[in-house]
């Protein structure tokens, strides 16, 4: 199967470089052709792979790409899932290249989706197509490949609820998450959840001279910095009340064992260029930016923003606001706490709107499952080291739902790097990354063909 790889190594490199000129934006309706596109070369590619049927599923919003190859039905089925929707490329003028038009740099890809998801997800396909080359397939594989993941994935969600039997499966594997670095292979166990609002603080009906009436009604921006700014106290703790009264904490053992994944703080400090980290007080930065739950604004808007000064008092001011939850958070608990609270913060002079968007729930696996083992033995096969156990914190929302849907859990048996760049300009891929994970795929189906035995 190496030979193979290596034969055909220009042309993976060369088709994925096609589907990354696709710009599938699913936030952007501007992009609904491209999305339509980017589904219809998913489905080929699946074709020309060998599965056996490839099919697209229309729903009220992007669609989803469904394909399976069914080798023999004593064997294992295991339903491999990914995204082919990318994030907005904004701001263009920040990227050193076009973000739809991929170059090789440096042994890396440079385009947006190069690991999120599209690299990732690919090397599924390439990965099927090599087993099916080689007649090495010991398990039956189903593949969805959703247009989604980015906006939240509630039509998915939609369709895994009414398609059971056509994903029904013993296990899932998912590419979309990263390693610690190329010759410190890991395996996240955990991922977290997400509540995401957007917040808008109306004062007067209408905008003001800023002299004519200022210091005599309420300024929505500095309004909404004042709430903003109590969300969170000097320890870096969040003052929603109720907010941590879920919170699963972690085992001294639990804690030890989370530490102890090499970690360099002073380099993690010089690649973001800040002078110190910051956060929850108590907590290590692996910890922070795992299992422990945050608040983040990603946006903040209001009043005049063009060149020069206009001396203006806004009649409103909006914010949009993250808080990544851990077990066991619910989003929509924890976002029924926030509008709560938020709404109560609200001067008399002012009025607030919360306005929930998309959500979903932290989660968890073992690392004594026979999936989880699988794909260690896979790694450690393919990096010749065994894979640590980390835990991530980003979400993959749709991952909690497979659980309760289809009763299964999902390895997160990621190739990206911190250093990819996910949903900021200049996103990449390593060439090693995307081979690594071409060779890995194949020793996972191997191994967990021989446990389930
Ligand atoms: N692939 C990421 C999530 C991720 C990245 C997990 C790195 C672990 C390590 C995914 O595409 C993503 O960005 N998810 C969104 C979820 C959302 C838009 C509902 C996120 O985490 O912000
Ligand atoms: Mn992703
Ligand atoms: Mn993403």
């Amino acid at each position: 199967m190496k030979q193979y790889i290596e034969k055909n190594k220009e042309r993976f490199l060369n088709e994925l470089l096609e589907l990354l000129r696709i710009p599938s934006v699913s936030a952007d309706s501007k992009f609904k052709e491209d999305m339509k596109a980017a589904a219809a070369f998913v489905q080929k590619s699946m074709l020309d792979a060998g599965a056996d049927r490839a099919e697209i599923f229309e729903t009220p919003g992007h669609p989803i790409v469904y394909g399976e190859k069914m080798v023999d039905p004593s064997l294992p089925t295991v339903l491999v899932y990914g995204h082919y929707d990318v994030q907005p490329a904004d701001p263009y003028e920040l990227w050193n290249s076009p973000p739809f038009e991929p170059v090789i740099k440096n042994d890396r890809i440079y385009a947006r989706g190069a690991c999120d998801d599209k690299g990732q997800f690919y090397m599924h396909i390439k990965a099927l197509e090599t087993m099916i080359a080689n007649d090495t397939l010991a398990c039956n594989i189903k593949m969805m490949i959703e247009g989604e993941e980015e906006v939240g994935s509630s039509h998915l969600e939609t369709f895994v609820t009414a398609n059971k039997d056509l994903l029904a499966c013993d296990t899932i594997l998912i590419s979309d998450t990263s390693i610690i670095a190329n010759d410190v292979p890991s395996i996240e166990t955990g991922l977290r959840g997400l509540t995401y609002v957007e917040v808008e603080v109306v004062g007067p009906n209408r905008d003001l001279h800023s002299g004519v009436y200022g210091g005599g009604v309420a300024n929505p921006i500095n309004v909404l910095c004042d709430m903003i700014s109590s969300l969170t106290d000097s320890d870096g703790r969040i003052t929603v009340p109720g907010f941590y009264d879920q919170v699963v904490d972690l085992s001294v053992e639990e804690r030890a064992a989370l530490n102890a994944a090499p970690f360099d703080l002073e380099a993690y400090k010089k690649d973001l260029d800040v002078g110190d980290v910051a956060g929850e007080k108590g907590y290590s930065t692996i910890e922070r930016t795992s299992v422990r739950p945050t608040l983040d604004v990603n946006g903040i808007w209001g009043g005049y923003i063009g060149e020069g000064a206009k001396t203006v008092l806004p009649s409103k001011a909006n914010a949009k606001i993250s808080m990544r939850l851990v077990p066991n958070q619910t989003d929509e608990e924890i976002c029924a706490l926030f509008t709560k609270h938020f709404e109560s913060l609200a001067p008399a002079s002012v009025k607030v709107e919360v306005r929930p968007h998309h959500g979903g729930l932290p989660y968890v696996t073992p690392t004594d499952s026979v999936e989880y083992q699988a794909a260690e033995m896979a790694m450690e096969e393919s990096f010749g080291k065994k894979p640590i156990p980390t835990r991530g914190g980003g979400s993959i929302p749709i991952v909690a739902l497979f659980e309760r849907e289809l009763g299964q859990k999902s390895i997160l048996m990621g190739f990206g790097l911190d250093i990819d760049a996910l949903h900021s300009p200049n996103e990449s891929y390593g060439l090693f990354n995307y081979y690594k994970g071409i060779e890995t795929i194949p020793l996972f189906f191997k191994y967990y063909a021989q446990l389930k035995k």
